[in-house]
């Protein structure tokens, strides 16, 4: 990132409160690559964007303010570690003015669930701020203050689906031919990113292998799966899910393999941890077939379809 970016083109009118919707996501493909000498892992990571949505408004204000609302939001920090709220000050301060906001962030998204909720947050903050202060940021901007932000960030500014190299970050849109159907079954309770690559690292060891980032190949997209998503084949993207993280997911949290179970006995075509998890992924055949499973589940289960469009003022 560059020098403050200086006066804040007025190119908009400033407006009165702004509310973005922002989407979760779920990783199609998560293939884990060796850790970097800056500690994070080189990933082929596929993102789809699922219609379960965080609703963030700014407000005028003196300040930088941060409320919550849903059911997890015990889980929300609201203080400036919240990532929405770092967002506002990273805008701020690459424009030069103070970051004056009250944020509400209005949660649907698990909270530490492994479905990017937070990294929602913050791309819809970022959307949100740069409207309230009338700042107009070109979208390249946008982009580069979300990979700063998180891995994750980037894409839920774009949505819809998409391939994250590196850690993620680097972004090329992928096609989506058709609508998917999922069931999200939900987990008590958060899993921490970093101690899940961390048990993944320590998996690698223990089985003999190397987790170093020089030792391993790059990781690349499945061809498959691409075509999968291409032409809409809930099938054939069923039987190309993959996600390297999930063993070390289910490794720390046991139950995690009864709800995988308790899924495909319900009729998913397939199912998998969503990134880092607890949060576990059906994919189903049709939206009724969704409705059913997520009604059939033990656990809490939202149905919700993709792909969804990224960060949408509303
Ligand atoms: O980038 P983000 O803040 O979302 O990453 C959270 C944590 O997840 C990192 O601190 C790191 O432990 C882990 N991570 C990783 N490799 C990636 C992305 C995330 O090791 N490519």
């Amino acid at each position: 990132m560059g020098p403050a970016a200086g006066p804040v083109p007025r190119s908009r009118k400033p407006v009165s409160a702004v509310t973005v919707r922002v989407p979760a996501k779920v990783n199609v493909q998560l293939t884990v690559g060796g850790r970097r000498p800056d500690g994070f892992h080189d990933l082929a990571n596929v993102f789809l964007a699922v219609g379960l949505y965080d609703h963030v408004t700014a407000a005028p204000a003196e300040g930088l303010r941060l409320t919550a609302e849903g059911r997890d939001v015990a889980g929300v920090p609201l203080d400036g570690t919240n990532l929405a709220a770092r967002a506002a000050v990273a805008l701020a301060k690459r424009y030069g003015i103070e970051p004056d906001v009250h944020l509400h962030i209005a949660k649907a998204i698990p909270v530490a669930g492994g479905m990017a909720g937070g990294s929602a947050d913050a791309a819809g903050a970022l959307v949100a701020c740069d409207a309230l202060w009338g700042i107009g940021a070109p979208r390249e901007e946008l982009l580069a203050l979300c990979a700063e932000l998180g891995s994750d960030v980037p894409f839920s500014l774009v949505g819809g689906a998409a391939l994250g190299l590196g850690r993620g970050e680097r972004l090329t849109p992928l096609e989506v031919g058709g609508e998917f159907h999922w069931v999200f079954a939900l987990a008590e309770g958060g899993l921490s990113t970093p101690e899940v690559y961390r048990e993944c690292d320590r998996l690698r060891r223990a089985g003999g292998g190397s987790d170093l980032a020089a030792d391993l190949p790059v990781p690349v997209a499945d061809p498959a799966l691409v075509a999968a998503l291409a032409a809409g084949d809930a099938v054939a993207l069923g039987a190309a899910l993959s996600n390297d993280l999930q063993a070390a997911a289910v490794g720390l949290r046991p139950g995690l393999a009864a709800t995988l179970a308790a899924g495909r006995a319900g009729g998913a075509l397939a199912g998998i941890v969503s990134g880092s998890g607890p949060t576990v992924a059906f994919l189903c055949a049709s939206a009724s077939a969704a409705s059913a499973l997520a009604a059939a589940l033990p656990t809490r289960a939202h149905p919700a379809s993709s792909p969804a469009p990224g960060a949408t003022p509303l």
